[in-house]
């Protein structure tokens, strides 16, 4: 269950009520490691009842492979209607794909094409495409996606994209939604649910101020803590006041954490591991 996230959720909710509709819409969730971009993407396709819901996601090792995402998200059904493509746009596909021999495609047609594709599909229902960790999509995917999203008119669309922090370029300028940590009364609750024998409030603070409210790491951090230190007989470091006089952690515990599951991102795009 989703804790918090209140305002963002009703945003999510305009959004596919706006492709409902028949007009199209889009959003990029920006955010750390572990925010909950992907969890925001579950609730909206568990909220998108009466729509077609597409999904792809970037994969760290794929990062090399030319449309590999993009596969992924026109996957079956979507592949049985190439016949009805006009042939240069039907072509290009195939080509990306795999599906015929030639050189790489123009993105400019492949774009066309899965234009063309996804309005087919929004013909018959409202359409929702979730695109997740677009720090890891092959290039060529990205690149026909932020085509396809920029040409998107009085349709029954709506793509919701999320991507690690930094943002990439190639989604900038579109409406984002800048996923921070959850709100402290939220956190508390989170952490209280990730820990069945409770907490004390002065640790729970700590973790709290510590994560600054990241789902993922109020999670995480607890399961390496004994039952001695949920009740406050951990070492915690002292408080450092600031010169404005309030008083902060002296290290920020859960930050090593989340860059170490972040770490694989920030070298991504340049230095796929697997090409
Ligand atoms: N609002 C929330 N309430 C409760 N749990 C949440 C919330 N947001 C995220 N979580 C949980 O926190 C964990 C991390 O969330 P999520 O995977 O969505 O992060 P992310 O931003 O997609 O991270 P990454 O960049 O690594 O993909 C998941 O277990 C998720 O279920
Ligand atoms: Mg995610």
């Amino acid at each position: 269950m989703l804790r918090g996230r209140g305002d963002e959720c009703r945003r999510l909710e305009r959004l596919l009520d706006s492709a409902r509709g028949g007009t199209s819409a889009m959003l990029v969730i920006r955010g750390e490691a572990g925010v909950g971009k992907t969890a925001l993407l579950d609730y909206v396709a568990e909220r998108a009842s009466g729509c077609s819901v597409v999904r792809a996601s970037g994969v760290e090792s794929e990062m090399g492979y030319p449309f590999a995402a993009l596969l992924q998200l026109l996957r079956a059904p979507i592949l049985r209607n190439l016949e009805q493509l006009a042939p240069p746009q039907r072509d290009a596909l195939r080509r990306a794909f795999g599906l015929m021999e030639g050189p790489p495609p123009q993105t400019y047609l492949v774009g066309l094409a899965t234009l063309t594709m996804l309005s087919r599909l929004a013909g018959e229902r409202p359409l929702v495409c979730l695109v997740d960790d677009v720090q890891w999509l092959d290039r060529e995917s990205l690149a026909v996606l932020s085509f396809v999203v920029r040409r998107l008119a009085a349709e029954p669309i709506v793509v919701f994209f999320g991507v690690r922090e930094p943002n990439e370029p190639e989604l900038s300028g579109l409406p984002d939604l800048v996923l921070t940590g959850l709100a402290e009364a939220d956190a508390r609750l989170l952490l209280d649910e990730a820990v069945p024998g409770g907490v004390d409030e002065q640790v729970r603070d700590r973790i709290v101020a510590e994560t600054r409210g990241n789902p993922l790491a109020l999670l995480e951090l607890p399961r390496g803590m004994t039952p001695a230190e949920f009740a406050g007989g951990f070492g915690l470091p002292p408080r450092t006041s600031s010169p404005g006089g309030s008083s902060r952690p002296s290290h920020v515990g859960c930050r090593p954490f989340l860059k170490k599951r972040s770490a694989t991102c920030s070298s991504s795009r340049r230095t796929p591991s697997a090409m």
